[in-house]
Formats: structure tokens, sequence, C-alpha cells
């Protein structure tokens, strides 16, 4: 099949974001000051990087990605910009506007991802053998936190929705069933799901309070919930500790670029906190990520941001009510029993798999959507989506809809979302650290894994250091021929 739908709306569409966007930002953004400053009074350089401005670049690689951009790659001490580590001049200045914008009483650049925010939580707030509390979805950096520090899991498994392959929300009373029971010091909630499935997070801090241990949220996919009313509540209101956002993910920022904020009045130790990140960090830091962190705040505290994000919700909303209208394509309501976040639209078809249709997309319809499971496909309804670009995706979800695809077979042997319960015989770090061999995977049933095991997106793990592998984790590794064991 071929695409036929044009998308005739989209160059009106694209002007009329153009004129918005050529209007300045008045909200401050020192980072991005500093280096326009630095870009426009240029120094004779003998330092790093040794591309110097480009000079030294394949030219094929500085057409590609501008000569401006390269100007501007540099590196923190260097053209009055300041450090990361500890926070001094500009970067040290938008941290702090960053804090007050995400509702923080700290808040750190990070420059690998929440990523780093997660092993810098679990370096610096957990211990060997210390137990802590989180759910089996979480993402395979909590873990390696986990691994790094030697912190236990304490495993709370969600509910799961198998017809659309998804899992609930952690809920309050399981997090104090594990408290009562067991000797935990942390509990570390991923909030929303990748999803968009929302936990009640304002119970959950309570009962953390109750029994006096800190709560961490990795709010990973929510950096934008305190911009827009329609959005749910951030941790950072409801009583956690600490909370990762990655900037990038939906936030506006470049990639790798993310945010770890100190909450209020939480009593982590901040400057342990600090000590984490600055051996995690890279002694090089990027100005132009750090910049696109401080310009994705200003953009979203600038009446300019805020009606992208507002524009964002309808699209979302307008996606999903022409959804309803389909006969075959489905979307998981906003209210399906759980709260959620509503710029997240998860579809499934119910001819075809989520992979399929995902497939359908990109071949017929040059779209690309943010990941797809066995089960079904999870849109984003993103701050640079455009109605156009909403209408041109409905469009072709209405022409999906109507063609019959029974013709074509689509063999498939692979499943993409994780639900398993683990049986655990070892630590992760324990197993991290142990002999190991490879083994064809049909002899690894009845072995302890020594991987992690996680499908990216959404980087959910299958299989963790010390579990044991059985005949149900097989359909999970197709791809797969060996598997890593304990010796
Ligand atoms: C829930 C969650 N936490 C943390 C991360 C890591 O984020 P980053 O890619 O910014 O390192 C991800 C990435 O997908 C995630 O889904």
């Amino acid at each position: 099949m071929t695409n036929v739908i044009k998308n005739k709306t989209c160059n009106k569409d694209k002007k009329m974001i153009n004129q918005q966007d050529n209007k300045k930002t008045k909200i401050k953004a020192p980072i991005v000051e500093a280096l326009k400053n630095a870009y426009e009074t240029p120094s004779y350089q003998f330092h790093i990087p040794g591309h110097t401005r480009g000079n030294g670049s394949l030219p094929e690689f500085k057409k590609l990605i501008g000569k401006k951009a390269l100007s501007i790659d540099t590196t923190d001490e260097f053209d009055g910009l300041g450090t990361l580590h500890p926070a001094t001049g500009p970067i040290k200045e938008a941290q702090e506007l960053a804090a007050k914008a995400f509702g923080a009483k700290k808040t750190f650049f990070l420059l690998n991802g929440s990523t780093a925010g997660n092993l810098a939580l679990a370096m610096s707030l957990t211990k060997k053998g210390q137990k802590i509390i989180t759910n089996r979805n979480c993402h395979r950096s909590v873990l390696t936190g986990m691994i790094i520090s030697g912190a236990e899991p304490l495993w709370l498994i969600p509910k799961r929705f198998n017809e659309w392959g998804i899992w609930g929300n952690v809920t309050p009373e399981s997090v104090e069933e594990m408290l009562k029971k067991t000797e935990a010091g942390l509990v570390w909630i991923t909030n929303p799901t990748y999803e968009g499935v929302v936990s009640d997070i304002k119970s959950i801090s309570e009962v953390c309070k109750k029994y006096n241990v800190p709560l961490i949220v990795d709010e990973a996919h929510a950096c934008l919930w305190n911009f827009n009313s329609h959005l749910p509540t951030s941790a950072l209101k409801l009583g956690a500790d600490a909370v990762v956002h990655s900037l990038h993910k939906t936030g506006g920022s470049m990639s790798q670029s993310s945010m770890l904020h100190i909450a209020e009045n939480s009593k982590i130790d901040v400057d342990a906190v600090e000590k984490a990140l600055k051996l995690l960090h890279t002694t090089s830091p990027s100005l132009m990520l750090l910049a696109s962190l401080d310009a994705a705040r200003a953009n979203l505290e600038s009446s300019r941001g805020k009606k992208q994000l507002e524009r964002a919700v309808q699209n979302a909303k307008y996606l999903r009510k022409e959804i309803d209208k389909l006969e075959h394509i489905h979307h998981l309501q906003p209210d399906f029993g759980y709260k959620t976040d509503i710029t997240k639209v998860f579809i499934r078809d119910d001819r075809l798999s989520g992979k399929r249709l995902e497939s359908i997309l990109e071949i017929d319809f040059n779209i690309e959507v943010e990941s797809a499971s066995d089960a079904g496909l999870l849109i984003l309804s993103n701050i640079g989506n455009t109605r156009a670009d909403m209408q041109y995706l409905v469009k072709c979800l209405q022409q999906i809809d109507k063609t019959n695809y029974s013709d074509i077979c689509y063999l498939e042997n692979k499943k993409y979302m994780p639900m398993l319960t683990p049986i655990i015989k070892m630590t992760l770090r324990e197993a991290f650290y142990s002999h190991k061999e490879v083994v064809p995977k049909k002899d690894a049933i009845g072995r302890i894994s020594a991987e992690v095991i996680a499908e990216c997106p959404p980087g959910i793990a299958v299989l963790l250091p010390g579990e044991l592998i059985t005949e149900e984790h097989i359909p999970y590794l197709a791809d797969y021929e060996t598997i890593e064991v304990i010796k």
C-alpha cells in the first residue's frame, strides 16, 4: 500500500508555529545567554574540544549539524560559562531557576539522562544489604543503582492488564503492607508508568512518612506536569523526597539531558547526592546540553511554552475523540480505572498486534510512534506536535481501520512487555560480580541469570542478575541465541 494521504495543512500550521517561535522569550535563561555571548565574542582557543569551533571537523558532519552548533560546542570552565560540579556562574543560576519552576529545594542538571539521577540517588541514599521497596516495572537504571550500592529490591508487583499488555499503578496499601512486614529503608516508585498510568503518590508519601522512610519518585516521563492543570500533580508537591525528570523525553531539551530535584521539605542529604553525581558525571559537560535544559525550562515557563503544552493536551483529546469513532482501533481510555496522563495515548487494533500496527504506520504512512508491544502502541502528543500532525495521524488511522489486513501473514514469536513475577536466587550485586558462562538459550532454563535483559524502550527488565530463568521467559527472549548465566 502506498501513502495516499497528503498532509495539506502542514505548511500553514508550521508557518504559524514559526511566527510564535520568533517571538522573544522574556523568561531568563542564563546558560543560553552566556553561550550566546561566548559565541558573539569569539576568542583564540587553545583548549578542548579540539575541533575548535568546527575547524577540525569532518566537512560533511559540519554541514549536517551546522557551523554554529560546533561553535557553541564547549565545556564548562571556559568563556565565563561556569562549572557544573560545583555549580557556579550561569549553571548555578540556571539550576536555581529550574528548582523554582519545578517547585524543588534543589535541582541538579543531569547529562546522562534520568539514569544518572537514579544512579546518584541509589549511591547516596542506599547501602549494601539495605532493602528497597520498588515496583517490578521500574526502569533498569534503578536496578543498576542497586547493583552499584548493593541494596536489594523488595518487589511490588502491580496489577496487570493483559488485554492491553500494561501494568497498573502502585497502591498505597501494597506499600504499607510491605513496610509493615519488612525492614525497608526506602520506597522508590515509578510514576507514571511508561503508558501514563498514575499512582496515588500523596497517599504513598503519607505511608512513607508514617514509617519514616524516604520516598523517591521516578517521574522520568512526567516533567510537564507542573506546567498544565489538565495533567496530574508532580510528586514534588505530593510529599516525595526526590524526583527525576527526563526533560529530553517530553520537556523539549536535547537528548540525554535531565533533571534531579530534591523536594522542599526533604531531609535527604543533598550534599551526598551531589557527591555521587560528581562521581558519575563526565568531567567535560556539554554546555549545549546544559543550555538546552535551561532553554526547555524557560520555554515551559513562557506563555508560548504554555500554549504548546495546552495544544499537546488538546491534540491528545482530539486524537482520542477521533479514535472513539473507529471500529477496530481503540485507545486506552484516560479513566480506565486509573488516573492517567492524557498526552500518552496507548492504542490497539483488535485485528493486529501493536508491532504490526507500528510497521503499517511506519512503512505505509511514514509515521513513527514512541514504542510498540505485542498488544498495542504508544503515541506521545508532544509540545512540538502541531494540530496538522494529529490530523494526519487521524486520517491514517481511519484508513487503516477501513482496510482488511487479513491477507498478510505476519509471524510473531516475540513478546515485548515483560510481566513476570521474579524468582530471586541471589542479590543483584552478588550475581553481577559472580563467575559467569554463556549458554544456548534452550539450556538456560533452570539456571540463574547473570545479566540485565530489558527491552528499550521501555527498559523494564525481563530478567535480572540473580533470577531463575524459567520457560515463561522464553517468549520475551526472541532476540537472544545465548544467555549469560551464573557458573
Ligand atoms: C521510568 C524511567 N526512568 C528512568 C529512565 C531513564 O531515563 P533517561 O533515558 O533519561 O536516562 C527511563 C527511560 O526510559 C524511564 O522510562
